[in-house]
């Protein structure tokens, strides 16, 4: 086979599994509203978080402030997985405020953020004024949640995060999450934000975490 069918197999590969992927390196900011409804509670979350991901690098880092009726945290949740072992990888979820840090084996592969091609798509329009601000929306089924996800086209295959809404079941609760991006950058600005965090360092856990903390799906539903 000539090289040009290879590449052309390559491209039409990548075609066939993404509408769109986010560039391999961005930082933005994220804010989330989140209401549950259970059998014995219900209430709502909102949160404002810093959030970096790197493909390249297979990490992310979201620096979270939580709050949830009288509960009020800071965390620190970073993935990372090694490039060399073929092991998963390990979520890192420091509490600020305790001093104590959580880990957790990741089973898989680090998530590449990207709206799958079989997504069904709600077509192109404006955000505000007609033809200023360009942007598409899918709808995602996911395992737990369905989501419809809002992005800009920042080229062929490439886009940017703007907002996901998602329902579903979260352990006994009923779940609508809104989840907004702005001030999205390229690049990473600091390496350090991967950095395993400070009360992470020792101390070797591993155990279930509440399910809503395993963030590997933020970054584009799915
Ligand atoms: C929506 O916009 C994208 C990117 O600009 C374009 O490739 C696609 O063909 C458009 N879809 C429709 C239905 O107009
Ligand atoms: C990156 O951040 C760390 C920790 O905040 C800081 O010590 C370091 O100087 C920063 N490096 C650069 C190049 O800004």
């Amino acid at each position: 086979m000539e090289w040009t069918h290879v590449a052309f197999v390559l491209c039409s590969m990548a075609a066939l599994s993404w509408a769109c992927c986010t560039p391999d390196q961005w930082q933005g900011v994220q804010s989330l509203f989140s209401g549950y409804a259970g059998f014995f509670h219900r209430g709502l979350i909102t949160e404002f978080n810093d959030v970096a991901y790197d493909y390249e690098g297979k990490r992310s880092a979201v620096f979270l402030r939580y709050v949830n009726g009288d509960i009020e945290a800071k965390l620190k949740i970073v993935v990372r997985y090694e490039d060399d072992k073929d092991e998963g990888g390990m979520l890192y979820v420091d509490n600020y405020n305790k001093e104590r840090c959580w880990k957790k084996r990741l089973e898989g592969e680090f998530h590449k953020a990207c709206i799958p091609k079989d997504a069904k798509s709600y077509g192109n329009y404006s955000l505000g004024l007609k033809g200023k601000y360009e942007v598409t929306s899918y709808n995602i089924k996911g395992k737990r949640m369905d989501h419809i996800v809002t992005v800009q086209t920042l080229g062929e295959g490439v886009c940017a995060p703007i907002g996901q809404i998602s329902m579903g079941r979260v352990g006994h609760y009923d779940v609508l999450r809104n989840v907004g991006f702005v001030d999205i950058t390229p690049g990473i600005r600091n390496e350090s934000v991967f950095d395993v965090p400070k009360d992470c360092a020792d101390d070797w856990q591993d155990f279930d975490l509440p399910i809503d903390i395993d963030r590997q799906d933020y970054f584009l539903g799915v």
